[in-house]
């Protein structure tokens, strides 16, 4: 057997559905329905909305295709996989650090994942239990910032969110997630189209509409620009090994350009619906639409109040929302437990305990970041702002944009033709944008935020 047709120590997906399950479990999660619309909100709308868009169909898709590519032929984790296909090729080994960056940029992006995870299980119980109910701006206003206020209440949600994150990881991931994704995405899907059917008859459905799709680009900073390439990446989960892992289970026949472009249009359509449902809110109820990480706590608990039936749906969105940050959250750490588990000997269970604990430690950062030490600041970036912005503007488009020179300038053409199997029009496309369209942009990003260009 040819060694790229070895299958992975962890096994492989039982079906081509069962990796898109996964890998837009992955993808959808508190990056749509909470990061998306905050961000949108904080860059003026619609010119971030369309720069967003384009980095998803340019970069993030041919991206996602050279990740899985990576991973299936690596059959490792990331940072083996990297080793192994830079040995295969006959280059350098330093291409392993790659697979390091993404390892510390997963574990990162968990650290303060599952602090916000844990917000959105306290909303079950707070929408469960009416609070909402009838409630207005200044209301769930001051619930959001008493939440946050409280070290202890966050820890607590925090550790539960862990818990459950880690207990998943620790049975492997194939088998409870890719059953629970089957029926989550279709039924988040369902309760976005209820909040986009309320958002149509409050008073500010054209104004909402007009802020996400007509594009003022005036209204966006470079960083701006900056920030809406990160957003593609960190909403796709690209750039940091976890689709490469995933994509190191899959089966050898799977097409590997059709999962991408289904996970993808997956992946967007609930970012975009999110936002429909949350603007409208945002502008009939005099909010601010660049209020930040609060945004989507402070604007769905309007809605569900004031809406029929709200605390039913409120109480099943808020469950579908963990649920969505779950099924991404194992993917953050999949990375480093794959690593620890093939080159340190340990079990399953061992790993997920040692790198959960880890994970725990740092996101008490976060926890504070939000009331503690809200006042501690390197360039006027709290512990959190700092470590998202690293991983979402710097690491994930960094470590793509490599995987994505890996994939088309230092993988032989025959490997990355035979794994792709696309027309000849196709594959010379996907070629193309991998060898000088995602460079390129990438880098003018970067030097434009820096202001080489202003
Ligand atoms: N894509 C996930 C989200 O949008 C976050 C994520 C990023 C998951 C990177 C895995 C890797 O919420």
């Amino acid at each position: 057997m040819a060694d790229n047709d070895r299958t992975s120590l962890h096994g492989l997906w039982t079906s081509r559905w069962a990796f898109i399950m996964a890998a837009t479990g992955s993808a959808v999660g508190l990056g749509n329905i909470w990061k998306f619309p905050y961000i949108t909100g904080e860059n003026g709308g619609g010119a971030f909305v369309l720069i967003y868009l384009l980095c998803i169909f340019l970069m993030g898709v041919p991206i996602m295709m050279a990740e899985v590519m990576l991973g299936r032929r690596g059959r490792r984790n990331p940072v083996d996989s990297m080793r192994h296909l830079a040995e295969e090729t006959g280059h350098s080994q330093l291409w392993r650090f790659l697979g390091w960056m993404g390892v510390t940029a997963g574990f990162f992006i968990l650290s303060y994942y599952s602090v916000i995870a844990g917000w959105a299980i306290s909303y079950v119980f707070t929408t469960g239990s009416g609070t909402f109910s009838g409630a207005d701006a200044a209301l769930v206003e001051q619930h959001f910032d008493t939440l946050t206020q409280s070290p202890l209440t966050l820890i607590l949600w925090h550790s539960l969110f862990m818990l459950i994150t880690m207990i998943v990881v620790a049975h492997g991931i194939e088998g409870g997630i890719e059953k629970a994704v089957r029926f989550l995405i279709p039924a988040l899907f369902v309760l976005l189209i209820v909040m986009v059917l309320y958002a149509m008859t409050t008073s500010g459905f054209a104004e909402g509409l007009r802020f996400m799709f007509s594009p003022d680009f005036s209204k966006i900073s470079t960083e701006g620009v900056l920030k809406a390439m990160g957003q593609a990446f960190f909403t796709l989960s690209i750039g940091m090994g976890a689709i490469m892992v995933y994509g190191a289970y899959l089966p050898k026949e799977t097409s590997i350009a059709q999962t991408s472009f289904i996970i993808a249009f997956a992946d967007t359509s609930v970012a975009v619906l999110a936002g429909v449902a949350i603007f409208p809110i945002v502008f009939s109820n005099g909010l601010e639409a660049g209020s930040g990480p609060g945004l989507i706590f402070v604007t769905l608990p309007l809605a569900f109040g004031n809406m029929a039936f709200g605390t039913f749906f409120g109480t099943l969105f808020f469950i579908l929302l963990v649920f969505a940050a779950w099924s991404s959250s194992i993917s953050l750490i999949e990375p480093a437990v794959a690593w620890l588990i093939e080159n340190k000997g340990v079990s399953r269970i061992k790993a997920s305990i040692a790198l959960g604990l880890l994970t725990w430690v740092f996101g008490l950062g976060t926890v504070f970041s939000f009331n503690e030490w809200s006042d501690v600041t390197v360039f006027d970036k709290t512990f959190f702002d700092v470590l998202d912005y690293l991983t979402s503007n710097i690491m994930l488009p960094l470590g793509g944009v490599l995987m994505a020179i890996f994939a088309g300038w230092l993988m032989k053409r025959e490997a990355s033709q035979d794994e792709l199997a696309l027309g000849r029009g196709a594959y010379l496309t996907w070629r193309f944008l991998v060898r000088f369209v995602t460079p390129v942009a990438v880098t003018l990003v970067f030097l434009n935020a820096i202001g080489v260009f202003s």
